[in-house]
């Protein structure tokens, strides 16, 4: 027997055709707006939703699922969760899924991209050329520092972390990592590092991880690289530490409010090179993680078995 046809509302509009398959079976509505949908319209969608493919900017907390008494499945379009209160979702029985694996490699590709972007000072240079400044070749106009033979040190040594670390032995790097299981304890790696990229998600215990004490720890030439989470790194004691010249620079594709407030001091500092949270954002990326995250939604909504993160 066919399931029957369920309500499921879908946070963002999104690329590619995967919506349509969900959309063959069950009853989907597709917030269309730029911006996410505020609270209050969330809210009201709730009383009627079976499923829910939530976005990284949706905020789906105890408060919202009180609010779904027929919600059986949330799908979170992203790897990490840390939008979802998954203990509230598990104390209800409802699933919560997320796309692990299939953003794995995009990510990985923009923190080393970061990593040329600061160092080799891309975005620099660029804004360099189109303001006219570029009147004569000079020896040491916009010197940079060399990705290739430097000491990278990977902060959380998941799927993305590893991922790093297989391109930078392209770039014939030393690649230290700290993780739950092993690697060099986190001072040595800050201590030794020409390069630290952060690859842990947002946990409570990883919080303020990289802060004002960790920046000092590193190498007054080194830059650090965060596509993972904003609030992992301490965002004041960043800026201050690039102000200061404690550290070299950032590459940032993440921060603590996304998008960042336009009176932010990120926005005017020198030596980082700051993306509007790209990690997988390519086509291919999203032809993959995208069918991913909708075909959980249509597995359990058809009684599928699931595969439930653990809080
Ligand atoms: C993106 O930030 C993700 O968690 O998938």
């Amino acid at each position: 027997m066919l399931p029957l046809a369920m309500r499921v509302f879908v946070t963002r509009k999104l690329p590619g055709g995967a919506i349509d398959r969900l959309a063959a079976e069950h009853d989907v509505e597709v917030w269309t707006d730029q911006l996410p949908p505020p609270r209050d319209e969330l809210m009201a969608r709730m009383p009627a939703v079976e499923g829910l493919l939530s976005m990284l900017t949706d905020r789906v907390d105890a408060e919202l699922m009180d609010a779904a008494p027929r919600l059986r499945a949330i799908s979170n379009y992203a790897v990490g969760v840390d939008n979802v209160d998954v203990e509230a979702a598990t104390a209800r029985g409802l699933p919560v899924g997320n796309t692990p694996g299939v953003l794995t490699d995009t990510t990985a590709d923009l923190a080393v991209a970061l990593m040329l972007g600061i160092a080799r000072r891309l975005t620099a240079g660029d804004a360099y050329v189109r303001a006219g400044q570029w009147l004569s070749w000079e020896p040491e106009q916009l010197l940079g520092r060399d990705l290739h033979g430097a000491t990278v040190g990977i902060v959380g040594f998941g799927r993305i972390g590893q991922a790093v670390a297989r391109r930078l032995t392209g770039f014939d790097c030393t690649v230290l990592h700290t993780s739950r299981s092993g690697g060099v304890p986190l001072e040595e790696l800050l201590r030794r590092s020409d390069f630290v990229s952060v690859h842990t998600p947002l946990t409570p215990q990883t919080r303020g991880l990289i802060g004002e004490q960790a920046l000092e720890r590193m190498k007054p030439t080194a830059y650090l690289v965060n596509t993972s989470r904003g609030p992992i790194v301490d965002e004041t004691a960043l800026v201050d530490a690039v102000r200061k010249g404690t550290i070299a620079g950032a590459g940032l594709d993440v921060y603590d409010e996304e998008p960042l407030p336009l009176d932010h001091p990120l926005r005017n500092l020198p030596n980082t090179v700051i993306t509007p949270h790209l990690g997988y954002v390519t086509e291919e990326g999203y032809k993959i993680f995208y069918g991913h995250a909708l075909e959980d939604v249509k597995g359990w909504l058809a009684g599928q078995p699931v595969r439930v993160l653990k809080p």
